[in-house]
């Protein structure tokens, strides 16, 4: 370890300054074969290792003991079995200016990027940006003026993770290792060159502020088959428990026990399914984390859950990692006992300023220090709380310099694991919820967070404002996300500052009832924003599209099924399934697994928008059922609808009938056929069904119906197969759109009535099986 210089004011943070290559002392580029191989620089050296992977993974790394300690990422990485037969893909340069490395990467002009993890800076494509990767408290750390309505760089999560489109190639750069790092993309748009030196330079710059050099390089012919190796190596989500994928709703000022029962009543009097009420800090005794106050839930939050579990409704109270500096505080008094702090350069527990005043850390890089929050974590399930929010974990340190936060009981600067705190929380929270019931999926969300987050919470973007340009926003962040490793993503719906107007909220409920995480979360001050706050006509549009979402609970639940065992994320670019250098930008629309289409109105005072429907089939307009052809269309903006399409092709299992409460029945469900007229092709999909709590489907508890479908000419022949049946048969009815020419199922005429079924706007007709 560099102790040398026990006070590190290195990598100070000014966000709008980078490193710049002139600065650095370069190596000749690293040779394209695997080995290892020693590369000076300057007066320095280091050991240079290149190892190649099956899947087209490649890792390089430096390592020389006199410059750097170990790399102290926290995160398992799950790296596939060697092949020796590689050559690497492309060929980097690498300098080091003292503790800071650079990779400097030569691609064809005109490379396209992506990915970046979470970044607000409203764009999907990421050629010409120079960004950084140091996770921020927004609203603490940029001035008003500036988080108002325009990018902030960089927020609160990273993963220093850029997707590269060559044309020919998808490749994947992840810079491992949890130091501040830096990027710089070529192709600045001419728009944003005011003076020469302010262009981004040819070359894509990956640097990072200190820390062994780690790159990892992959390679695919698509953006599926790259996101789906990166999601394996960072690790892919298990399947949460399927009341996180309800709605959920929150409100910093919901007080305790009588707010909840009034709005478990509230929700269950308008029939709006909500599985989630969140409990922001005014539950806690003093912002004292681990305590329960006894004026917000006199008999206990247990009671409440008890009360509240009736309608299917679970409570997720948040939590800081902020301690309260408080001697008579159990929590306290019992982490400095056991020294969990983290430490100032004077050997004294570190102190910031957040809710509760003054408060000291837990050091969440060390092993026993997860296992100590682990244990409360276990006690506080016990309570009945169902799930836990992670906040301020960045870690918000108020108005105090964090760089006296040391690690390592002072050993370690702030720099080496400020990235990858969030993390350490998450892993620790996840230990002590797994310990209060093995066989129960954790649930936890988390503002922060790093590569591998993805194995332990759910991250939603942070505080955004009720505004059009945080909706806009929230499309690129959430699908950066996406391809970044972290598929469980959202932001507050609505927008946690700032009061929502009517109009607002309805474009925000259309545009992400369908993300993956979704709830409706906002300030205290501000204007209320449950469904049933708004006028009666608004209340019935934001309930039609929350029904909605659970009428196709099954197939988003699908989705993270797939997620998990192949690695495809839930939220997708129009990319990641088709081609088209006129997708290559798209931001304002979006894939919520292969088969739903969504171009929602996210500009204020819009009527009319053009929309892209890609590739060569047509597409089922789910607001009145006829079949687009594919190409730019023109969509109308209206009150009941929303621009959303289905596949040709797609097979979409829904609930049947109109959920109006949690119930979540995934065995009697509706298979939804999408076949344009005269439509030829081969479908085949897999519908899986679990209890969708436990982890019995890892041995055997989960039921698979297997569908093949075949089209000719607008008739149908489809063949079920149960490849499970852990879980119980799986009863499906079949739901066709349109009017097939014939339908068959498994070798015999089906009887087909005719019925109706609401989405986006209008009844439209389907003919079904009995
Ligand atoms: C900041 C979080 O981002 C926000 O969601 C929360 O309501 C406040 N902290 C108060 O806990």
């Amino acid at each position: 370890m560099l102790q040398a210089d026990p006070i590190h004011f290195e990598a100070e943070m000014f966000f709008n300054k980078y490193p710049h290559r002139a600065n650095f002392s370069f190596t000749d580029a690293i040779g394209t074969d695997l080995g290892t191989q020693t590369a000076q620089f300057g007066a320095k050296s280091a050991k240079v290792s290149v190892q190649g992977y099956e899947g087209n993974v490649f890792e390089i790394s430096l390592a020389n003991p006199d410059l750097w300690s170990p790399n102290p990422s926290l995160a398992p990485l799950f790296v596939p079995p060697v092949a020796t037969d590689r050559v690497l893909p492309v060929v980097p340069q690498v300098g080091l200016m003292g503790e800071k490395s650079l990779w400097a990467i030569t691609l064809p002009e005109g490379t396209r990027f992506y990915g970046m993890g979470e970044k607000n800076l409203a764009e999907f494509e990421l050629s010409g940006q120079r960004t950084r990767f140091w996770n921020t408290d927004v609203w603490s750390d940029f001035p008003a003026q500036q988080w108002g309505s325009s990018p902030t760089d960089p927020p609160y999560f990273s993963t220093p993770y850029v997707i590269a489109h060559t044309g020919d190639d998808w490749l994947g750069f992840l810079l491992h290792n949890p130091y501040p790092a830096f990027m710089e993309t070529p192709g600045m748009d001419e728009s944003r060159v005011f003076v020469e030196w302010q262009r981004t330079g040819n070359d894509l710059i990956l640097g990072s502020e200190g820390g062994e050099p780690h790159l990892w390089i992959l390679t695919a012919d698509s953006l599926a088959e790259l996101t789906r190796n990166f999601q394996r190596l960072v690790g892919v989500t298990p399947v949460p428990p399927i009341w996180s994928l309800g709605y959920h709703q929150s409100r910093w000022g919901y007080g305790g026990h009588e707010d909840l029962m009034k709005l478990d009543a509230a929700f269950a009097d308008h029939k709006i399914p909500c599985d989630g009420l969140w409990m922001d800090l005014d539950y806690m005794d003093g912002y004292r984390i681990f305590t329960t106050s006894e004026a917000a839930f006199p008999d206990g939050p247990k009671a409440t859950a008890d009360a509240l579990a009736k309608n299917g409704r679970r409570i997720v109270p948040i939590i800081d990692p902020g301690v309260k500096s408080d001697p008579g505080y159990s929590v306290y008094d019992d982490g400095s006992k056991k020294k969990v702090w983290c430490l100032n350069p004077e050997g004294n527990p570190y102190i910031g300023l957040v809710w509760p005043g003054e408060t000291v850390f837990p050091d969440f890089t060390l092993g026993r220090v997860r296992d100590w929050w682990a244990a409360y974590a276990t006690k506080f399930r016990t309570l009945g709380y169902a799930g836990c929010w992670l906040d301020m974990n960045d870690p918000s340190t108020g108005p105090v310099d964090p760089y006296g936060m040391r690690f390592g009981q002072g050993t370690e600067p702030h720099e080496a694991h400020r990235n990858q705190y969030g993390l350490g929380m998450q892993m620790a929270t996840h230990s002590g919820f797994l310990a209060h019931s093995p066989n129960e999926r954790p649930f936890i969300l988390s503002r922060s967070g790093y590569t591998g987050s993805s194995q332990y919470a759910a991250i939603w973007t942070g505080d955004n404002l009720s505004n059009y340009f945080y909706l806009a926003l929230s499309i690129p962040t959430s699908l950066g996300l996406s391809l970044s490793g972290c598929p469980f993503n959202g932001s507050d719906l609505a927008g946690f500052g700032g009061d929502v107007t009517d109009q607002l909220m309805i474009d925000w409920t259309k545009a992400g009832f369908l993300f993956p995480f979704l709830r409706n979360h906002c300030n205290r001050g501000q204007r209320e924003q449950e469904p049933f706050a708004f006028p009666k006509g608004v209340m019935g549009i934001i309930r039609h599209y929350i029904r909605l979402r659970y009428k196709l609970i099954p197939y988003l639940y699908n989705l993270f099924i797939q997620q998990e065992s192949a690695g495809d994320p839930i939220l997708r670019p129009l990319l990641y399934e088709f081609d088209g250098d006129d997708l290559a930008k798209v931001k304002d629309q979006f894939l919520v697994g292969p088969s739903i289409l969504q171009a929602p109105f996210v500009t204020e005072n819009t009527k009319k928008r053009t929309a892209i429907l890609p590739g060569e089939d047509p597409w089922y307009d789910a607001s009145n059922g006829s079949w687009r052809e594919p190409g730019v269309i023109t969509a109308t903006k209206s009150n009941d609808s929303t621009p959303l399409f289905i596949r040709a092709g797609a097979i979409v299992p829904m609930q049947r009938g109109t959920p109006v409460d949690n119930h979540k029945e995934l065995r009697e469900i509706d298979l939804h056929v999408f076949i344009p007229p005269k439509w030829s092709g081969n479908v085949t999909y897999e519908y899986s069904a679990d209890d969708g709590i436990s982890f019995d489907y890892r041995s055997g508890g989960r039921s698979t119906l297997r569908i093949d479908l075949v089209a000719v000419d607008g008739h149908i022949a489809i063949t079920t197969a149960e490849t499970a049946t852990g879980f119980g048969p799986i009863s499906p009815r079949f739901v066709f759109h349109g009017a097939p020419a014939s339908v068959r199922l498994d070798s015999t005429a089906p009887t087909l009535i005719d019925d109706f079924t609401v989405m986006t706007g209008k009844k439209v007709a389907v003919r079904r099986t009995a």
